[in-house]
């Protein structure tokens, strides 16, 4: 088995990147500005790759994507999060053509974000894609991995917020709570589906060894928590209470513009795919993320 990365570079790539390179699985990643001895150079946009040492490839994971929830939604930035999705993957198709023969499997990485919100409705994968803005961003996204399909197996795995104190969406929360800034977001009732990162870099692992075979389409949701849930959490961990009233969700729409529903709406979905790959979840609490790095 060898294994090309693209996002590699990334909040989730490097963990991904360390735990198969622990587990003697040789790992290849594309990226914009490689800096280490097993970069490779791509420009998607220019389709432009340093593609010669690409031939034993066997199983691809695509984690590449500029930051959802990371600046509001311009449209300029919209052009960006697509671009850095649906034309890269794109790109990334043609290039495997000619420089991955033997490839086997493709994994491509989406958002649990796919159906809109929930409303009291429990999502499954096999239910309609929303139309709100990030929903059909995922749709294009998704089909941009589906094209691999013609070649060999493919799978998308829709991850939920992934949360590990060395990055993410658990760093971007730990600041103002340092600064005693902490609060949380909209009524605080919000559902917010999560995956531990240990889980996510766990059952990508699991997806490239396993024999037996799985769905499609899976789920990356270890379990729901609610927004003040995680607030809190991540509060405690940081040793801080949080003493601010919440932030009205109209306060939120007014700072982060359309982006805001994403931080004050509800999604629950089932997570059965990810049962049935046979991967066993390792945290499905929020104190279990950070007990086991404790012991
Ligand atoms: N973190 C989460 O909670 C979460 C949840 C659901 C889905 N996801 C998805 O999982 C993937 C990886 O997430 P992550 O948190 O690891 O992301 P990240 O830390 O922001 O890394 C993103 C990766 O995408 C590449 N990239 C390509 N074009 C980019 C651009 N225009 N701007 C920024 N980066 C660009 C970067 O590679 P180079 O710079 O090396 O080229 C980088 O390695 C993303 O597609 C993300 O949407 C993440």
């Amino acid at each position: 088995m060898e294994i090309l990365l693209i996002g590699g570079t990334g909040f989730i790539g490097q963990a991904v990147s360390r735990y198969f390179k622990s587990s003697a699985v040789p790992v290849f990643v594309l990226t914009r500005n490689p800096k280490e001895e097993n970069h490779r150079f791509w420009d998607p946009q220019n389709k432009e790759v340093e593609g010669e040492s690409l031939k034993n490839i066997t199983h691809i994971i695509n984690l590449n994507g500029a930051g959802i929830a990371e600046k509001r939604w311009t449209p300029s930035r919209k052009r960006e999060l697509y671009s850095s999705r649906i034309e890269a993957t794109a790109y990334l198709f043609e290039l495997t053509e000619t420089h991955c023969p033997m490839l086997q499997h493709y994994i491509g990485v989406s958002g649990i974000n796919a159906f809109g919100f929930s409303e009291g409705k429990t999502f499954q994968e096999k239910d309609p894609f929303g139309s709100d803005y990030l929903s059909t961003l995922v749709r294009d996204w998704e089909s941009a991995h589906w094209r691999f399909q013609i070649r060999v197996k493919t799978t998308v795995v829709r991850l939920g917020m992934v949360l590990d104190p060395s990055g993410g969406a658990y760093t971007k929360m730990a600041v103002p709570t340092r600064l005693r800034l902490g609060t949380v977001v909209g009524s605080g009732k919000q559902l917010v589906p999560w995956i531990s990162l240990e889980d996510v870099v766990g059952l990508l692992y699991h997806l490239c060894v396993a024999k037996k075979d799985f769905p499609p389409i899976i789920h990356g949701v270890c379990a729901h928590s609610t927004m003040a849930e995680i607030s809190h959490f991540i509060a405690h961990e940081e040793g801080k209470k949080i003493w601010l009233p919440n932030l009205p969700s109209f306060l939120v729409h007014l700072l982060f513009g359309s982006m805001g529903q994403l931080l004050t709406r509800s999604l629950n979905v089932g997570n059965g795919s990810l049962i049935a790959t046979g991967y066993t979840i390792k945290n499905t609490t929020l104190n279990a993320i950070t007990d086991a790095k404790k012991n």
